[in-house]
């Protein structure tokens, strides 16, 4: 076939840009070739592409807030995109990120299957991919470079853990109903696993209704006002955020109960609101989970697409709260 003088031309521009780096990514150093038609303005910064969950949550917003600020502090250039809770549309952001030919992907996976396709795509593209918060559940572990989050299961184990401790010395059966969160995530199935691994213990708890509220206030208090109609006792609530608990507390009030007396509630993250409802004796005890993410996320982006070897695994450092703590730390919570 003849070549036009116009295809030539644009063959010779292709190839000079691939000769110059052009693409970015995985293992280029720190020039990340963004500006040589890659996603970047021309100025050299990396380019990280990240996928939010949604905004379902005071954690959600928290964790959000801390993402955009400390690329903003390390110079990052951040190409934010919200989910929604919807897996398609993180997918969509994913392959977007790859036509844009970010330097690297970070991403909170909503639930925990179905992404080999799309990681296998950024791995042929060479551009690397951070798992920030959740995981994924996909056996091939070269598909991204690192998991960087809380230890959900340990997490349930904590909650738990805090009941069998407060019923230690009650034979009478403990009757618990558990608001879940979304439904085939990370932290709904470790959560739901470790709290369970921990109460079968001992027989005298039961877990007697459970649903999912999708880690959301509004949810958690539909599904309590239900628990509560169809469940004739109750006497703990878990739920597996303190949104969920925050709702379910309003249903507890409205069915003329007292949160934190006549149903003790044990929540996970300890944001602002969940540790008021706690120093307010409404919850009972909290099991924190970091949404400070932002500051590790920047460190492991920069070494990734230096081509530095990172931890597969970075762990979240996290606590736990009574009543009396949460008074004190109250005044100083960032979040
Ligand atoms: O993945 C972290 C969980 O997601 C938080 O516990 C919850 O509040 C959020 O929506």
């Amino acid at each position: 076939m003849r070549m036009t003088r116009l295809s030539a031309l644009v063959l010779a521009a292709v190839t000079m840009a691939a000769a110059a780096g052009c693409g970015g990514g995985g293992g280029g150093g720190g020039d990340t070739g963004a500006s040589a038609g890659g996603a970047g303005a021309g100025d050299g910064k990396i380019v990280m592409g990240f996928s939010q969950v949604g905004a379902e949550s005071g954690w959600r917003t928290a964790n959000t807030k801390s993402v955009q600020e400390s690329a903003k502090a390390a110079g990052i250039d951040l190409k934010f995109s919200d989910a929604q809770q919807k897996q398609e549309n993180q997918i969509k952001a994913i392959r977007s990120f790859i036509q844009q030919k970010v330097d690297v992907i970070a991403f909170s996976p909503v639930v925990e299957s179905g992404w080999d396709t799309v990681l296998k795509e950024a791995k042929a593209a060479s551009i690397p991919v951070i798992l920030t918060d959740r995981a994924v559940d996909s056996p091939d572990t070269s598909l991204y470079k690192t998991f960087l989050g809380s230890d959900f299961v340990e997490e349930g184990k904590k909650a738990g853990q805090w009941l069998v401790d407060q019923y230690k010395d009650s034979k009478d059966p403990v009757k618990i109903v558990e608001l879940q969160g979304t439904t085939g995530s990370a932290p709904a199935n470790d959560r739901k696993a470790g709290f369970g691994e921990v109460i079968k213990a001992d027989p005298k708890f039961e877990i007697v209704a459970s649903q999912t509220g999708d880690f959301t206030r509004a949810k958690g208090k539909e599904v309590m006002e239900a628990f509560l109609k169809s469940t004739p006792k109750i006497d703990v609530l878990f739920a597996h955020n303190d949104d969920m608990g925050l709702g379910a507390i309003e249903a507890i009030e409205g069915a003329g109960k007292v949160p934190g007396k006549d149903i003790k509630i044990i929540t996970i993250d300890a944001v602002k609101d969940g540790m008021q409802a706690l120093a307010d004796g409404k919850i009972n005890y909290i099991v924190e989970c970091s949404p400070l993410l932002g500051p590790q996320l920047m460190d492991l982006a920069k070494k990734v697409v230096g081509d530095e070897q990172v931890p597969p695994r970075v762990v979240t450092e996290e606590t736990t709260f009574t009543q009396e703590q949460a008074k004190e730390a109250l005044p100083s919570r960032q979040y």
